[in-house]
């Protein structure tokens, strides 16, 4: 048996048209004037924000809006909608994007309500007490944070990328269309699976005793994800396998999948560091550092590899749980060259020095100062031999 906790408050309104109930939602929040938040041009070319500003126009809801958030968000655009929602005293923050605006609004949320410098909370240097409320109208399938209570911000002072988790991280009421997410471009499509795909590999890895159910849900969630993937990559129209992947997004980091407090989570730490440093998109950059980091924790508990090589990746069983987890490793590489994700640093178009790698290493412990990984501990030494065999 383990212990657990389940908390998963957002409200989900999933379907065709469902952004157009974006104004009863926030009356329902008691919502008086919203900042709505956007990225680069995604939101403006598929006419999402002129729909929702007409919207809140019909229902007489004040709102301001604030676009420019770049994938890796950055903190000073956070610290521009801090400024902005104070002036004009909104009380709602409405994100329409990916992860990137919806970290980013969350981040704002947080400045209009904890003083000082934002930076502190996200370093664990002070501690988050409030937030204002926040909903989103998600247009990609992948970092979930619609429903996770994750913010993760890059500070360009060091280009230093950290995420923050805390009880009033969660949205209010997250809004998905799959039609929204048809787009894409395949590259980002294909980037945002590997993560929900990742979200549940990471709870996945771990030593605790296994539920049986968990599993069967988290194997279900993976299996499902690499079906629709390929679906997508000759079909990127087709509104099912949208349907699919924009739910599984949401599972895969809802919790459903498994506790994220007894997960592993080396890989995400890895990827952030390459992330916050070189600006790569999120999702691709896990797929590059996943298999080094296999191959080097394998050992700890090759039978668990093992039950995802024959649950997940369907292949035959070897002579023994190593031989086995090894093959399911190659296949799950072979499946991200197959959606055109890279399996390694330099397919991400980036030649890492050595000096970059210890750099990259150090911010990963934080300077020195943690461990990384549930499934096997990861100190500064094991840190850099991971970005070394990914390297090439
Ligand atoms: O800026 P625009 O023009 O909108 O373009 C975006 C962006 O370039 C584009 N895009 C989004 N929806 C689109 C679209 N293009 C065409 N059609 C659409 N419908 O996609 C690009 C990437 O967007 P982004 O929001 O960066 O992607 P994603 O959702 O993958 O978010 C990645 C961020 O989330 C963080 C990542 O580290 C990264 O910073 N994560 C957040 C988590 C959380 N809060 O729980 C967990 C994750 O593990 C992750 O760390
Ligand atoms: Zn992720």
């Amino acid at each position: 048996m383990i212990n657990f906790s389940y908390h998963a408050p957002t409200k989900i309104i999933f379907g065709e048209d469902s952004e157009l109930q974006c104004a009863q939602l926030l009356r329902e929040c008691g919502a008086h004037k919203v900042l709505v938040h956007y990225g680069g041009s995604s939101a403006l070319r598929s006419g999402l924000l002129h729909r929702v500003c007409q919207c809140l126009q019909d229902a007489r809801l004040p709102y301001v809006t604030l676009g420019g958030v770049k994938p890796n968000p950055r903190l000073s655009k956070v610290k521009e909608g801090i400024a902005l929602a104070k002036e004009e005293e909104v009380d709602f923050i409405l994100a329409l994007g990916g992860g990137s605006v919806l970290d980013s609004a969350k981040a704002i949320a947080y400045g209009c309500v904890n003083e000082g410098d934002l930076w502190d909370y996200y370093t664990r240097k002070k501690t988050i007490t409030g937030s204002l409320p926040v909903g989103t109208i998600a247009t990609i399938a992948a970092a979930g944070s619609e429903m996770s209570n994750s913010s993760v911000i890059t500070n360009e002072e060091g280009w230093l990328k950290r995420g923050l988790s805390t009880p009033y991280g969660y949205c209010r009421f997250a809004i998905l269309n799959p039609s929204l997410t048809a787009t894409l471009p395949l590259y980002q499509t294909m980037s945002g699976c590997t993560d929900i795909l990742m979200h549940t590999m990471e709870r996945y890895f771990t030593n605790e005793p296994a539920m049986e159910l968990t599993d069967e849900i988290a194997e279900a969630l993976m299996r499902t994800v690499m079906k629709h993937a390929r679906i997508l990559l000759h079909k990127p129209q087709d509104l099912a396998s949208r349907s699919e992947i924009l739910w599984a997004s949401e599972l895969s980091h809802n919790g459903v999948s498994g506790d994220r407090t007894l997960g592993d989570w080396a890989c995400h730490q890895l990827e952030h560091e390459l992330s916050g440093m070189f600006d790569v998109a999120h999702g691709a950059g896990l797929a590059a550092i996943w298999a080094s980091w296999a191959r080097s924790v394998m050992d700890v508990n090759p039978k668990r590899f093992a039950q995802y090589a024959k649950n997940v990746m369907q292949v035959a069983e070897g002579k023994d749980d190593t031989e086995t987890a090894l093959a399911g490793i190659a296949a799950t590489e072979s499946f991200f060259k197959e959606i055109g994700m890279p399996t390694c640093i330099r397919e991400l178009g980036i030649s890492l020095s050595d000096a970059q790698i210890d750099e990259l290493s150090e911010k990963c412990t934080f300077f020195h100062t943690r461990t990384i990984g549930g499934f096997k501990k990861l100190d500064y030494e094991d840190i850099r031999q991971i970005y070394r065999k990914a390297r090439s």
